[in-house]
């Protein structure tokens, strides 16, 4: 997509939008938490470990610019109850929401199926797929009274072209990609809605480093390469792009 080469997003960008960024702690989601602060966005920094989102938070706040908050919370073993209970934290202490990047994620790296125990398939599911996708219908209400919302699923190349070893974490990011088109086409009706999937290719994070332990890594790109596409998801200028997979070009 030649938007991705050339798109220059504003600086106000998101001038008066609050965007939750899950998994914001480090690697893709810190980056792209910070990029959205930096083009005005009030950010809902998410992610497990309270201590790593501070360091963030102190980054925004540093900027000057915009605010943010913090909201620890583990996917792992999140009930309804919890994720509702998520969702009204933010209608009661934002008011609004106008996008979400699902990007947190979890795997255990590399496994064959055979070692896959039921466990495993349950928190790769649940993590990567299952409250995203629950996390997103119980912040509708949120998103529907939002003028423009943008909701960004993180896919991943393995979810597209499966490869051995990839198991559990590989069926969950192609599932993203089914419940963007499906998510898509039930949103027709509401054109301040939108939702895609991003994939962010190979990117030198954490994570990347867990599922490549013996890939050079540091010559990867960084995951700052990417907040080009990143931005025009979010932000206003895609607006009535829905229901598609953009594979992220640094
Ligand atoms: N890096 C790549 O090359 C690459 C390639 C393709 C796709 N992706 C996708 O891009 C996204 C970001 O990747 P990344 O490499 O930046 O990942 P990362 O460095 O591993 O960060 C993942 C984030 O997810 C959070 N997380 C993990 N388990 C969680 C749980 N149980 N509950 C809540 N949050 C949880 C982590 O929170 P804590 O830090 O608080 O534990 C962390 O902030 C992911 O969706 C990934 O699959 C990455």
């Amino acid at each position: 997509m030649d938007i991705q080469k050339t798109y220059q997003a504003g600086q106000d960008l998101l001038e008066g939008r609050v965007v939750l960024v899950t998994g914001a702690g480090q690697g893709i989601g810190r980056t792209a938490a910070i990029t959205y602060a930096s083009h005005g966005a009030t950010v809902i920094l998410h992610g497990r470990r309270v201590e790593k989102l501070e360091r963030v938070y102190d980054e925004i706040e540093a900027l000057g610019k915009a605010s943010a908050i913090i909201l620890p919370f583990d996917f792992e073993k999140a009930v309804d109850a919890d994720i509702a209970a998520l969702a009204e934290a933010i209608a009661s202490q934002m008011g609004r929401l106008d996008g979400i990047l699902h990007n947190a994620a979890w795997t255990y790296g590399a496994m064959p199926l055979a070692y896959h125990k039921l466990e495993h398939w349950q928190t790769i599911m649940q993590v990567n797929l299952m409250v995203p996708a629950a996390l997103t219908q119980a912040c509708l209400p949120l998103l529907k009274a939002s003028p423009d919302a943008s909701v960004i699923m993180t896919g991943d190349t393995h979810g597209q072209a499966p490869a051995a070893y990839w198991g559990a974490f590989a069926v969950a990011k192609s599932g993203i990609e089914v419940l963007v088109r499906i998510q898509s086409e039930e949103w027709e009706m509401f054109p301040n809605l939108r939702i895609n999937a991003l994939i962010p290719g190979a990117v030198n994070t954490p994570q990347r480093t867990k599922t490549h332990p013996g890939s050079n890594n540091r010559a990867l790109c960084p995951p700052e390469d990417l907040m080009r596409t990143y931005l025009y998801l979010m932000g206003p200028d895609s607006r009535g792009l829905s229901g598609k997979t953009l594979l992220c070009q640094a």
